[in-house]
């Protein structure tokens, strides 16, 4: 038989199925004759043998490891790494004290305040007036406010703007955003500026 010589990926493709030339094919033909198909009679390819040994002995170490062990599953292991993160964010506003609107509160201390005026003066100032008295934006210092007057709703107000006109300042920072709405709480209302803008919004009682 004059036959053209065998490649080593032919020697390793018939390695991996194991299947029976096709000149030799009627030696393992079945006797059974579906309408004209035929069957052989070729052994499991050992690939697809490998594989299934393969699954079963990884079945085998994963039974052992979440059953017999015991050890967390997915889920679990899930659940926890979420709650050390949790965690970590809670400790890191701690020690960094990353103020957000939930909790807010009204800072009286001089340092603080002074920071507020600071960031008052640079940022708000051009809007509101440095004395607060209002321009562009309504007066800081009277009984009025559109949107409340206690330390969240500023914040809330501050750090989100408005449509009508107050920009967002959440590039400030939830500390500076404190800072500056107790600054304005604290220092500016209740004083009497150079000349103060109309009243807007509803009294409203500042604590
Ligand atoms: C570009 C002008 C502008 C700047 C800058 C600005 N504001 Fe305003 N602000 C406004 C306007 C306009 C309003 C009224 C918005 C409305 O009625 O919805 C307002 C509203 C407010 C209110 C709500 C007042 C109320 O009666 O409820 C607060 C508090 C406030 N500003 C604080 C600040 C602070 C603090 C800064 C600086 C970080 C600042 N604003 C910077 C224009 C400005």
């Amino acid at each position: 038989m004059a036959h053209k010589k065998e490649s080593a990926l032919d020697r390793f493709i018939k390695k991996l199925t194991k299947a029976t030339p096709i000149e030799q094919e009627s030696e393992i033909k079945l006797d059974h004759d579906f309408d004209g198909i035929e069957e052989l009679n070729n052994p499991l390819p050992p690939w697809w043998s490998m594989g299934f040994l393969i699954t079963v002995i990884i079945a085998i170490f994963y039974i052992a490891y979440y059953w017999v062990m015991g050890k967390d599953s997915q889920y679990v292991e899930y659940e926890r790494e979420l709650a050390a993160a949790k965690a970590q964010i809670e400790k890191y506003k701690k020690e960094h004290g990353v103020v957000d609107e939930n909790t807010v509160v009204l800072l009286t201390d001089e340092n603080a305040l002074a920071e507020g005026k600071a960031i008052f003066d640079k940022n708000c100032a051009a809007c509101h007036l440095p004395d607060g008295g209002g321009s562009i934006g309504p007066n800081l210092t009277d009984k009025n406010w559109i949107y409340g007057c206690d330390i969240k709703s500023l914040f809330k107000v501050i750090h989100d703007g408005t449509s009508k006109g107050m920009p967002p300042w959440k590039s400030l920072g939830g500390d500076k955003i404190q800072k500056v709405a107790s600054y304005v709480l604290v220092k500016l209302q209740g004083t009497t500026p150079a000349n103060p803008k109309a009243p807007e919004g509803e009294v409203c009682e500042v604590k």
